[in-house]
């Protein structure tokens, strides 16, 4: 992710913010302050508009010889070629759909189950998000062994552990690109060196990872990717992107009427049309802040200034909470890029609740708790103490409310 100059200055976050009607409530008197982006940003009129567009006018089933069923086919054919760019995929034949990522990966593992046997192995790690693990812990059932590489103290994978834990009967290695929890970017050139060596699939969690950096699906040489969009403005809806070949030949739960090809062949049901009018849409809107020839192009130069805005406005915070005697940061330091602008801090003697209640009622909306990432949080000893306080950064958010939450939480410290 190389990024050293930013094409989003603060005049184009200015005028982000006013594309977002939520961030004119206030509460308490006070504007609120949305540092909760990791848990879902809010949504730019656009989005809000594509939403609704599509219910005034072409909301319809798909495939059908009339005019507002041809406009559905065309938007959902449309949101798979924009999210295919998003990810770097060559073609919106490799994008499905599905309510959100937790569903697709249940779907997808009961689907790889059917390709193992006893014995075989799945390694996760114990900094992923519940929705990375769950699916994956529940195979133990079918005779699956599950292997979990090790968390080190600060925030980051054990690079040995994970070379231990990939053995010859490794068939899935599952890992996040980055953490909801602690803002970590996981090495996944090692993931794909580890799995490819044991000609394991390779699936990657993207959902935090992809609302803060461009991916690219060709980096990464995965075969599984997902994210979900509510985390990048759009509406809640999950995004899989499956290797060309490989969804067409596994045995997904599916109807017999449901189309056997990718990327059909895991969308079980009926879609949420509007809301893919609103992926598209959350798409374009990022693109507008970029530049290029190609839609990919404008996508991959918004995202990176994204970046770059939120990397200096999370490391002002880094650099400012900790200097807050009792404050405690959790997670690797600023002096990489390879960082989520997703910090985490506990505060000596007061519980993480007590911290995200008090920030609450100033309008600094923050998280408290272990956000699905429990094992991580128990694996750091903070589970007793209520997890952690999570600030999340993204393309609306300023200095200026870094530096209300850092008065309002030395306020807090005794
Ligand atoms: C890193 C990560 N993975 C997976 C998920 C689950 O995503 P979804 O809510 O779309 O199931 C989340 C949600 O917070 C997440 O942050």
């Amino acid at each position: 992710m190389p990024y050293t100059e930013s094409a989003y200055t603060d005049s184009d976050c200015a005028r982000a913010r006013r594309a977002f009607p939520s961030l004119a409530r206030t509460v308490n008197g006070r504007p609120i302050a949305f540092l909760d982006g990791p848990a879902g940003t809010q949504v730019p009129e656009p989005v809000i508009a594509a939403i609704a567009g599509y219910y005034r006018t072409s909301n319809a089933n798909q495939h059908g010889e009339f005019v507002t069923s041809r406009e559905t086919d065309h938007l959902i054919e449309g949101t798979r070629d924009a999210v295919a760019a998003f990810l770097g995929a060559a073609s919106g034949r490799e994008i499905s759909f599905g309510p959100n990522m937790t569903t697709l990966t249940f779907a997808l593992s009961h689907a790889l189950v059917r390709e193992m046997k006893a014995g075989d192995e799945i390694v996760i790690t114990r900094l992923d998000h519940e929705a990375n693990r769950g699916p994956w812990l529940h195979l133990q059932e079918r005779g699956i062994a599950i292997r979990e590489v090790a968390l080190l103290p600060d925030g980051t994978l054990d690079p040995g552990d994970f070379a231990r834990q990939v053995t010859e009967r490794t068939r899935l290695v599952a890992i996040g690109a980055a953490s909801n929890a602690l803002g970590t970017v996981n090495d996944l050139a090692l993931a794909r060196r580890l799995s490819a060596a044991v000609g394991a699939w390779l699936l990657v969690d993207a959902v935090h990872y992809a609302a803060h950096f461009p991916v690219d699906i060709q980096a990464f040489d995965c075969d599984f990717l997902l994210c979900s969009a509510y985390k990048f403005y759009g509406p809640h809806i999950g995004l899989l992107y499956a290797r060309p070949g490989l969804l067409d030949r596994l045995r997904t739960d599916k109807l017999s009427t449901q189309d056997d090809a990718a990327p059909f062949r895991i969308e079980t049901g009926t879609l949420n049309h509007a809301a893919l009018a609103g992926v598209l849409a959350a798409v374009e809107f990022i693109a507008s802040w970029g530049r290029g020839e190609t839609l990919r192009e404008r996508i991959v130069s918004a995202m990176t200034g994204i970046a770059s805005h939120e990397h200096a406005v999370a490391a002002h915070y880094y650099d400012t909470v900790r200097q807050i005697p009792g404050v405690r940061v959790w997670g690797p330091d600023f002096s990489t890029t390879r960082r989520a602008p997703t910090v985490s801090i506990t505060v000596d003697g007061v519980p993480a609740r007590d911290v995200a209640h008090r920030l609450g009622d100033a309008g600094l909306q923050v998280w408290d708790g272990h956000f699905y990432a429990r094992r991580a949080i128990e694996t750091l000893g903070l589970a007793e103490r209520g997890g952690v306080v999570r600030t999340g950064i993204c393309m609306y958010n300023t200095r200026e409310e870094i530096d209300r939450l850092v008065e309002e939480i030395e306020r807090l410290t005794p």
